[in-house]
Order: structure tokens, then sequence, then C-alpha cells
């Protein structure tokens, strides 16, 4: 006898069940009730689609993860009927399974140039933060130095929600409630060009940044600094792309202090900016990369820690044990998905398709400063954002009210109803943020841009007191609730 078919749930029963149910993420839970907000119920192509039908572009890839979009869920479903067929579980303590070892050796052959050929798998990118910070604890130790006890991060970056990994998350509000944090950590300034005052020239830009990460290293004593932790574009924020020479003085200053480097590329890495790890494009190689999100392209729950040989050496070869497990660390089913979206990236020239339109989509970001609203356009590859600004000319800062209804009641709205999903986001100054799957087509890219334009536009006349009457760019029904991508984390 077949397993019997479960039925889905009729829209108004999840809803219901969602309100009463489930506490949500980085969400206001009374807001939620009231809204009524989406329920989204399929995946299709590059799309999302609601309990009523209507279909949104998925501009944010969820959240940074769908990297092949919504549609390749059958064949990687086969993968992992087929592992869970075989074996669905045994842990990667001690033992080894062949999921996990092809998906490690499949990484170690895309880490290569980085000169990375280990890994440690995590279930999430938070954990694998969390999971560096631990190895490099560990390995000061081991090297006769357990008084480095401090970190180095950015302002405004996100680096996960774990008591550890919220050390060096550089976002007050998500801080506050847990102070104090476990990890003492000093904060410094992103690569924010558009507002650092020597912006407007990299070769400043980068020289001031690297003396303030100096001096900080030093006002924390050298010898007391164990990782310094920095996404190669950081999202939060809004895409802070780095100027030139930056990460290679990051990695010098490293050298100098006795410091570990560590690269969150939680988001950048697979395909997110045309490379299989975004640090390949920057001339300081970090010690270790953290990853996640794109590992599986959102199909399961997987990240991990890739290091060098230097920092897995006294795990491997030193007779020194990695003081550090998780139960589901490398898991069956989720290497298994993982190694299968590795596979298609490769297969389907996925990269290479984000190198070839990331021009493009450039491009027409570009000439969305034509709109007074847009103060500045910065990102690479599929990962972009667009910093929003009351007055162009003297890059005024909207203020806390003005902000949220820019973003929350103005451009959610819009976008709402003319079907894209984005993220708006004020952690630091309010911007949009795009980051399409990376299987997009040109017309897609197209497709977003008019939204975005046609959104912001009418966000301006709003501003100026003008009705927001521009036409719509392609079909959608009437709006029912706020963009469920404003928010926090
Ligand atoms: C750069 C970065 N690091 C870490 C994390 C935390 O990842 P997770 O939510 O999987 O714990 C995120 C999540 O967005 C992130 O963007």
């Amino acid at each position: 006898m077949g397993a019997p078919q479960r039925q889905p749930a009729a829209a108004s029963d999840t809803r219901r069940q969602a309100r009463d149910h489930l506490l949500l993420n980085f969400t206001d839970m009374g807001e939620y009730a009231d809204a009524g907000s989406k329920i989204i119920v399929r995946g299709e192509g590059c799309d999302v689609i609601d309990d009523g039908g209507r279909r949104f572009i998925d501009g944010i890839s969820g959240l940074f993860c769908s990297n092949l979009g919504h549609s390749y869920g059958a064949e990687i479903g086969e993968a992992a009927a087929e592992q869970l067929a075989i074996l669905p579980f045994t842990p990667t303590w001690y033992l080894a399974h062949p999921s996990a070892a092809r998906l490690g050796a499949r990484l170690a052959a895309h880490a290569a140039p980085l000169g990375m050929q280990r890994v440690f798998f995590t279930n999430s990118g938070g954990e694998a933060v969390e999971s560096a910070w631990k190895l490099v604890r560990q390995w000061h130790a081991v090297n006769g130095e357990p008084q480095r006890t401090k970190a180095i991060a950015r302002r405004l970056a996100y680096h996960g929600t774990s008591m550890g990994a919220l050390s060096f998350t550089g976002l007050p509000d998500c801080r506050a409630p847990f102070e104090p944090m476990a990890v003492p950590t000093t904060f410094l300034s992103n690569t924010n060009a558009y507002r650092h005052p020597a912006g407007h020239d990299p070769a400043a830009l980068t020289r001031a940044l690297l003396v303030e990460a100096e001096d900080a290293i030093i006002l924390a004593g050298p010898d007391q600094v164990a990782m310094l932790i920095a996404e190669p574009v950081q999202n939060s924020g809004g895409a802070f792309v780095p100027p030139p020479g930056y990460w290679a003085g990051l990695r010098s200053l490293c050298d100098r202090y006795g410091i570990i480097l560590v690269a969150d590329e939680t988001i950048t890495a697979f395909g997110r900016v045309g490379e299989w790890f975004a640090s390949s494009l920057f001339d300081g190689r970090p010690d270790i990369i953290t990853f996640a999100k794109g590992v599986t392209a959102g199909h399961a729950p997987l990240g991990g820690v890739l290091m060098t040989e230097r920092m897995a050496e006294p795990f491997v070869t030193g007779g020194e044990t990695y003081m550090h497990g998780l139960t589901y660390s490398g898991h069956p089913l989720t290497t298994a998905i993982a190694d299968r979206v590795l596979e298609i990236y490769e297969r389907d020239n996925v990269l290479g398709n984000v190198r070839e339109l990331a021009p493009r989509f450039a491009a027409g970001l570009e000439e969305l400063r034509r709109i007074p609203l847009v103060g500045d356009v910065r990102g690479m590859g599929f990962f972009w954002a667009l910093e929003l600004v009351k007055d162009r000319e003297t890059k005024q800062l909207f203020d806390a009210d003005e902000a949220d209804w820019l973003l929350r009641k103005e451009l959610s709205r819009h976008m709402d109803e003319l079907g894209l999903l984005c993220r708006l986001d004020d952690r630091g100054e309010p911007v949009i943020q795009l980051s399409p799957p990376l299987v997009s087509d040109a017309a897609l890219l197209d497709r977003i841009l008019n939204i975005v334009g046609t959104a912001t536009e009418r966000a301006w006349r709003a501003w100026n007191g003008a009705p927001s009457a521009a036409p719509l760019p392609m079909g959608s029904s009437a709006l029912r609730s706020a963009n469920p991508h404003v928010g926090a984390a």
C-alpha cells in the first residue's frame, strides 16, 4: 500500500496556523497578524507564487540562497531520495560516508586556487562562523597563544545570531538584548565608499581603512587579537565592494600581527559574484572561508568552514583534535544535495551566466541613477544595492520615520504590486537590495530593472507629494500585504 497523499492545507488554514503557532525570524508577530502577510506556496523558474496565485520574481533568491531558482527541485530531489534510500544518516564523528567525502573533494577542487583542501561542515552560516571562531581559538592555543581571545569585525556586518557569531555582528539592534557579548570584538568601518570621507579616492579610502584597522589592532593589543572577520563584499548596509588593495592590506596586517583572516562567504561564494569564492577576486587570501546558502542553493541547510593547510595542520598531522562537533555536521542528505547542486553549477555553466550578464545588469542599475532618490549604486555580479537619499547633492539621509515610510509604506507596496521580491533594508542607510537567482536570463534581469525603476520613480513622486501614477510594466493584481523582505536579518 502506498503512503497516503497529504492534501495541501487550504490557504486560510496556513495563514491561521502560521499566525497562531509560528514565531517567525526577526518578525513583529503582532504586525504580521494584522498585515495577513504572504504565504508562498510554490516556486517556478525564478518566480515564487503565493496562495492567491500571485507570482513574484524572486529578486533576492529567497534570502541569498536560491541561486538555481525554483525549478531544479525534482532533479536535486532524486539525489536526496537516492541518498535516503541508501543511508539516511550516519554521523561524521570519527566515521565518514561517500556523500560528505565526495562533497569535500568537490569543494577542495574549487578552493584549490585559494590553497584550501579541507572542510568542516555545519548546518548554517552562523554555525560556520562560530565553528571558524573555535578553530581559530584552538589553533592559537596549540600554537602557544591562548591569550588571543579578541576579534575584529566591521560595522553593520551580519555574521549570524548564535552568541559567538553575534559577537561579530555589527548591528547594535541585534546585539542589544543579549549584551554582554561572548567575544570582545572591535568594529571597523566597512567599505562604504559612498559615505566614507575618503570614498571619492579609492587609494585614499584603502589607506584610511587600513590605518583604522591597524590602530584598532594596536589598541586591542596585537597579541590579544585572534581573528579578523569580513565579507569580501559586505551584504548588510548594501553590497559594499572593497576598494583596490584593501584585502591585500588586511592580509599583510594579519601577517604582521599574527591574526587569522576569515572571509565570511556565506553569501558571496558559489557564483553570487561570478566566482566559486569571491576571495579569489581580491589579492589578500584568507586563512579561512565560511560558506552556507549557495552551497545547496537553498535546497537544504548546510554550511561549512574551509581552511588552508596551515590552519588544518595541528588537527591533521599535529596530533591535536578539533574540540568541536555537531550531530548533523556532514549529514548524508544535505551533503548529497550540495554535491548535486555544485554538479549543476558546473554542468550548466551557472557561474558563466553570471559573468556574462553581470555587465548588462550593472549598466541597467547604473541607469537608475536618473531617479533623484538613487544616491548610490554598488555591487558586483548578481549582488547589488541602491542607496536611497533625500537629496543627492548633499547625500542627505532620511530620518528613521522617513526611511520607514519610504521602505515599508511606499517601495514595499509598489514592489509588491509590480511583482518583485527584493530586500528593502534600513539597518544602515535605506537600500534596495537585489540578488536574483544566478540562472536569471537577460529578459528577467530587464524585468527586474524595469520594476525597480518604476517603483523608485513612484516613491520619488510620492515623496514630493505627487500621486504615484506610473503605469504598471507587467500585469499584477491588487496589493494585499507588506513585502516580507523588509526586515532586520
Ligand atoms: C555573511 C553572513 N554570515 C552569516 C550569516 C548567518 O547565516 P545563517 O542564517 O545560515 O546562520 C548570514 C546570513 O544571512 C550572512 O549573510
